[in-house]
């Protein structure tokens, strides 16, 4: 288990950080080493500083990013069968944002259950897990908020014990994991809930790839600025002065991989130079670095997913064009 670096604990309200350890040398060196592969990526995880926090939450307010607008119904026709038989339960929510997700079934809760929930938000970010927290308490009075600040994927041991659980992972951020990853995950999940204890679970279907194509090439031209924006990030944590205006974003469907995959491509050359680095590290113009994938899925490949854990599927909930499901996992 990851050690936990700081915590905040008022009345009710508990945060922990697990995120200092990995901050600094191993964030940039992961940084660096994915500059010098060929072809060229950067992790995805490095979007989510403060200011693309605040673009994603704009992407998912743009009309051709459908997966909230879908999945949101969804959460809501769930939570009518779930919100009844939550009290006592930690609610823990992976990648938690905003929190306006979990807002919905908290909304159908009974209210006398409130104060017998404990509420896990889980992310990245710092800033969206104090944010969220405040926001909670004062719109769910009496519910406690254990935050943690991590990664989801190194930190899944990291969630409190001792009750029943649902765990909530929407948002199909699954998707950006590579298949051996996303295997990984179910693995350790298996592992992590106990008879009892359940999870829903948002994920993003193939469909028409125009459709898929647009929601990654909005018109607004916010997932532009959202991809263009880890150069900034990149920037901060290795040292380097890259211009993000010297790249564009590009966005497409790779039908073989079933992924959007995101990248940067540099519109002319440039170098970087960093202490400790024998030759700089040298971009091309027209060169792409890989900023992120996005799997679309299948019915047969979600079964094998879940299947391969030993997890089964309670109830799967999907839209009249079967864009999204949100499936109720279990042991
Ligand atoms: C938050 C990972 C689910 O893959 O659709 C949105 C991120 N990237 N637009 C996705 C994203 C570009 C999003 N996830």
């Amino acid at each position: 288990m990851a050690s936990e670096r700081s915590s905040v604990a008022e009345g009710g309200l508990i945060i922990q950080d697990f995120l200092p350890e990995l901050k600094g040398s191993h964030l940039a060196d992961s940084i660096v080493d994915g500059l010098m592969k060929e072809p060229k990526e950067i992790p995805s995880m490095f979007f989510y500083d403060e200011r693309g926090s605040k673009l994603y939450e704009m992407i998912t307010e743009l009309p051709e990013y459908y997966p909230p607008q879908v999945e949101t119904k969804l959460i809501a026709v769930a939570a009518d069968s779930l919100a009844q038989g939550l009290r006592g339960h930690d609610i823990v929510e992976l990648g938690s944002g905003d929190c306006s997700k979990i807002s919905i079934l908290l909304d159908r809760v009974p209210p006398a259950d409130i104060p017998t929930l404990r509420y896990v938000p889980v992310d990245f970010s710092r800033s969206a897990v104090e944010e969220s927290a405040a926001n909670l308490r004062t719109r769910f009075p009496g519910m406690d908020i254990h935050g943690i600040v991590g990664d989801f994927l190194s930190h899944l041991d990291c969630m409190p014990d001792g009750r029943d659980r649902l765990l909530a992972f929407f948002g199909s951020t699954i998707g950006n994991l590579e298949k051996e990853k996303a295997h990984g995950f179910f693995q350790e999940l298996k592992e992590v809930l106990r008879p009892g204890d359940e999870m829903l679970l948002g994920l993003d279907m193939v469909k028409d790839v125009t459709v898929m194509e647009r929601a990654y090439n909005d018109s607004q031209g916010v997932t532009a600025e959202f991809n263009l924006n880890i150069v900034n990030v990149v920037n901060r944590l290795i040292g380097s002065h890259l211009d993000p205006n010297s790249f564009e974003h590009l966005a497409f469907f790779n039908p073989n991989e079933s992924r959007i995959e995101m990248h940067l491509r540099a519109i002319s050359p440039m170098s970087i130079e960093l202490d400790g680095l024998e030759a700089p590290i040298t971009i091309e113009e027209g060169e792409t670095i890989h900023t992120e994938n996005s799997y679309k899925f299948t019915m047969e490949r979600i079964e094998r997913l879940v299947g391969s854990a030993g997890l089964a599927i309670r109830e799967r909930y999907t839209d009249e064009n079967g864009w999204f499901s949100l499936l109720r996992l279990g042991n």
